[in-house]
């Protein structure tokens, strides 16, 4: 195989379905080579891979629980593997809460899952893309590499049924300035995109709740934001669209991080 380093390459875990989909897409669109990770829904994955060859670009879907650090190592491993090199890295993958349970329900056993998988998946993969982006040649006129977090609107704002997934994307924010300050002198830059309401399957289960809470004004944009909004945010990043920005916090949430009177 032709693993020749001729088109940027990036890295997408979640990139199965809603939000990592449509990243996967807008960085093949941008003319990226994409390793769509999945964890479960391989039909899904192979859907998004067919997708993107089929409009002449290139991708592959690469298996991978992101919670289990061998997982992790196996998936950058082949990523490069197949593309011979690793520009881009969105920490997409993420869970809900399980059960959406109230604070005085929370378990430990979903605090570890949704840690693990939100949270402490994001920092290893940073760190061995982190080690690959500094060990390649820097060819192609690339740049040295860019990591996004996907985090939330719930990185600040306090829902008391989910308080692991709050605290989760809450610390990504320090997880996102770590990276940012640490990579800042290798010409990694490292950002972090704070969705807020968007049509998936995440918030499927709670789409009357959230049709309730919009037309009440929850956002000034009056609408459910659409996984497509949130990949136009990573495509300027990767774009080279903030070449003076690091360890920013974008928000794609129809204006919810306004506080009103
Ligand atoms: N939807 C929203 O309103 C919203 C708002 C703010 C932030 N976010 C964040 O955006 C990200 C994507 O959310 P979404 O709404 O697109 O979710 P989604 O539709 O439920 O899709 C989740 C994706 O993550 C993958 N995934 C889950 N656990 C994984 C694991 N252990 N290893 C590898 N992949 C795993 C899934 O793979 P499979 O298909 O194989 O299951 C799927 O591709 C999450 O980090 C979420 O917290 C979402």
């Amino acid at each position: 195989m032709d693993n020749s380093p001729n088109i940027p390459a990036a890295m997408v875990t979640g990139g199965s379905r809603g939000i990592g989909r449509a990243i996967c897409l807008e960085l093949a669109r941008l003319g990226h080579a994409v390793a769509v990770n999945y964890a479960a829904s391989a039909a899904a994955a192979d859907e998004v891979v067919s997708h993107i060859v089929a409009a002449g670009g290139r991708a592959v879907a690469l298996q991978a629980d992101v919670a289990q650090a061998g997982d992790r190592a196996a998936l950058v491993g082949r990523t490069v593997a197949e593309f011979g090199r690793l520009d881009v890295l969105v920490n997409n993958a993420g869970i809900g809460s399980p059960g959406r349970l109230d604070l005085l329900e929370a378990t430990e056993a979903n605090w570890d899952r949704v840690l693990t998988t939100n949270l402490k998946a994001p920092f290893f993969l940073t760190q061995l893309a982190a080690r690959q982006m500094l060990a390649q040649p820097r060819s192609g006129g690339f740049g040295r590499g860019k990591i996004i977090n996907i985090s939330s609107i719930s990185a600040y704002t306090a829902s008391i049924d989910r308080g692991d997934y709050c605290i989760a994307k809450s610390a990504m924010r320090m997880l996102t300035w770590l990276w940012a300050e640490r990579l800042a002198g290798d010409g990694i830059q490292v950002f972090e995109i704070c969705p807020g309401v968007i049509a998936t399957d995440l918030t499927a289960p709670v789409a009357a709740k959230y049709d309730r809470l919009l037309a009440d004004g929850l956002a000034p944009l009056a609408r459910w934001g659409q996984p497509a909004d949130v990949a136009r945010a990573v495509g300027a990043i990767v774009s080279d669209c903030f070449p003076y920005s690091t360890g920013e916090q974008i928000n794609v949430d129809g204006g919810f991080h306004i506080r009103r009177l």
